[in-house]
This record gives structure tokens, C-alpha cells and sequence, in this order.
């Protein structure tokens, strides 16, 4: 879905999907050559991580395998809860491995440091994030993010994977809503 089929939904393009895939191809090159020859673990979180993991991955040089998990952290609405619970948890033991958390976005950081530190009591070898967005003006709590794509206002986005109710998730581009929509 492009931003022109849904224009009145939409109050600006923020990020095209051009920017989006050449910023991935950025970060892939550096997170391979930080990784070099270590087992490195994908992780993603569902569902708004969907397609940045797909995109991601694809832009690395090299096989790494992915894991998901699955937590709630907010309803159909547009603000976070802080309420962190695990829906699915990882299919994979990561005891010893690289750990890389791949989000779609850090909005009041809630949600990554409740998995971060979920992840860290599991020994692994380490574990780091890459998010695609991060909205340094919502942060709540600070977070080591060791790569972003983009730093963005604090506003209400969508598409890219970012949903509002759901809906918007398959627009190409990230994109702000248009009030209307949700209020
Ligand atoms: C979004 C996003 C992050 C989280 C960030 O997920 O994917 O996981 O919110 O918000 P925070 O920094 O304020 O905690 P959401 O809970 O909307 O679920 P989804 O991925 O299924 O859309």
C-alpha cells in the first residue's frame, strides 16, 4: 500500500521507503562487521518488527537465523502502558549467543528495557538493539541502543510495520496519522 492510496488518512510522509531501505543496507554492512565469526541470534518483536527483520536481514552479507517474541505493551490505542507481558517467547535457547533485538521502534523505551533485561538473565553473550525509529523526546527510560535508523519527533506514526488499531501496518512508507483518525 502507498501513502497515495490512503492520503486522507495521512498528514505527511516522514520516511520513504527508498530512505528506510538505504538506511537498513547502512546498518546490515556495520552490524556484520561487528559480528564478524560470532553466532549472532536475530530477535524480533512482533508484530510491528515484521518488516524491518525481513528487510534487515536481507541486506546482510552473510546467514544469521531469527527468533520471535510476542509481548503486550499497548492496546488499539496510541499511548504505551508500560504494562509489559510475554504473549510468545523465543523458540531458541540463547544461552553464549549474540543477542541483536531488532525493533520497529523506541517510543517511551518501556518496552525494550523490560525484554532487554528479560533477555539478559537468560546468559547470553551479549545483547544489543537495532530499531528503525526511536523517538528520543517519548523516552521514560533511558536505553542503550547501540543502532537507529532514525531519530524522530514525538509524534504519532504509522506504516512500515507500525500500526494504529492495527490497521496501516502494509503502507510502505513511515508516515504520520492524521488526527481525525484517532481522536
Ligand atoms: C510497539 C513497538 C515496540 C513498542 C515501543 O509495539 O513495536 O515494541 O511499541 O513502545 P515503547 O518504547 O513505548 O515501549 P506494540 O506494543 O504497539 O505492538 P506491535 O509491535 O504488535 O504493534
Amino acid at each position: 500500500m502507498d501513502a497515495s492510496d490512503m492520503q486522507e488518512d495521512l498528514v505527511e510522509v516522514l520516511i520513504t521507503e527508498e530512505q528506510i531501505q538505504t538506511r537498513l543496507a547502512e546498518l546490515a554492512k556495520e552490524v556484520w562487521e561487528h559480528y564478524e565469526g560470532e553466532d549472532l541470534l536475530l530477535v524480533g518483536v512482533l508484530k510491528g518488527a515484521v518488516m524491518v527483520m525481513a528487510d534487515f536481514m536481507r541486506h546482510l552479507p552473510g546467514s544469521a537465523p531469527m527468533d520471535w517474541m510476542a509481548v503486550s505493551s499497548y492496546g488499539s490505542g496510541t499511548k504505551s502502558s508500560g504494562v509489559v507481558r510475554i504473549l510468545k517467547d523465543l523458540d531458541a535457547d540463547i544461552t553464549d549467543k549474540h543477542v541483536l533485538i531488532v525493533e520497529d521502534i523506541i517510543d517511551s523505551g518501556l518496552t525494550l528495557s523490560w525484554i532487554r533485561a528479560n533477555l539478559e538473565s537468560r546468559s547470553p553473550a551479549s545483547v544489543e538493539i537495532l530499531t528503525l525509529l526511536r523517538k528520543p523526546d517519548a523516552a521514560k527510560v533511558e536505553i542503550d541502543t547501540r543502532w537507529t535508523g532514525f531519530d524522530i519527533a514525538n509524534e504519532f506514526v504509522v506504516g512500515y510495520g507500525l500500526d494504529y488499531a492495527e490497521g496501516y501496518r502494509n503502507l510502505r512508507d513511515v508516515a504520520t496519522l492524521a488526527p481525525h483518525v484517532y481522536s
